[in-house]
């Protein structure tokens, strides 16, 4: 057993400190069970709940809770998305490690999540802008998005809350979100990254679908070089 908590790597440590101070957090996907554990043993929330839809992974989150006394701090369920989650157990919950596409679903499932006092953290390991076009459809806000380099990987991690204004987003904002607001060291190179990702998707695309792919890659690039720019005059 031991008494302290293992420290974070950054992409976790971006979603913990998303996470609002003396909230209830509950981690959907929690696998390892690595961010409750460690928000309840560093005193962040009071009370954590950790889901997954598989048991193996709830096995490993049951055994990170014991190794680091969090048993008391930290309740396991077997839940697919929310499902095993009602509304006045939670105030911020955390969807991270998941595409972008599942953690839309999962959203889109859950009717109570529609709530203004509600923070979302999500972290999509693929098709961000898939996300950020489901929660702008849906009237959700992206309140702050940074970016993280973790194992030599770049990722996103959103905030978000409902507000009940539905956008119909242009494509742009849609692989933009609210990254041109970052302040992460990393966001230029993430933005140069989701730009030639898209420079390869568009092979075999229509020439009129192909224009459109093309302003999103320029516009892409423009804030990356703005944002560049904008952190080397602050480090002078
Ligand atoms: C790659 S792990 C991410 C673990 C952790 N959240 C992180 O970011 O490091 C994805 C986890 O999500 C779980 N998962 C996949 N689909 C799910 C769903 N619909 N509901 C709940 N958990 C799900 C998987 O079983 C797996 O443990």
């Amino acid at each position: 057993m031991r008494e302290h908590p293992f420290s974070l790597g950054p992409r976790l440590r971006q979603c913990a400190a998303f996470v609002r101070p003396g909230s209830r957090m509950a981690d959907i996907g929690t696998d390892h069970g690595y961010l409750p554990v460690w928000l309840t043993r560093r005193g962040v929330c009071p009370h954590a709940i950790g889901m997954d839809i598989n048991a193996g992974p709830l096995a490993r989150a049951r055994e990170t809770a014991d190794t680091y006394r969090a048993a008391d701090l930290v309740e396991l369920r077997l839940s697919d998305g929310l499902a095993a989650l009602k509304r006045d157990e939670v105030d911020d919950i955390v969807i991270a490690g998941m595409g972008g596409e599942l953690i839309a679903a999962i959203l889109g499932q859950t009717p109570w999540v529609q709530e203004e006092t509600l923070r979302f953290i999500l972290q999509p390991m693929s098709h961000p802008e898939k996300l950020r076009a489901f929660l702008y459809e849906n009237g959700f806000a992206l309140l702050r998005e940074e970016t993280v380099l973790d194992g030599g990987r770049l990722y996103t991690v959103m905030l978000a809350a409902f507000t009940g204004h539905v956008l119909s987003p242009s494509l742009e904002e849609c692989y933009l979100g609210q990254l041109g607001e970052s302040t992460s060291p990393h966001t230029p190179a993430y933005l140069t990254r989701q730009a030639a990702l898209l420079t390869k998707r568009k092979a075999g695309l229509s020439p009129e679908e192909s224009e459109r792919i093309d302003h999103v890659i320029q516009t892409l690039r423009e804030k990356a070089a703005v944002l560049e720019l904008q952190q080397k005059e602050a480090s002078l």
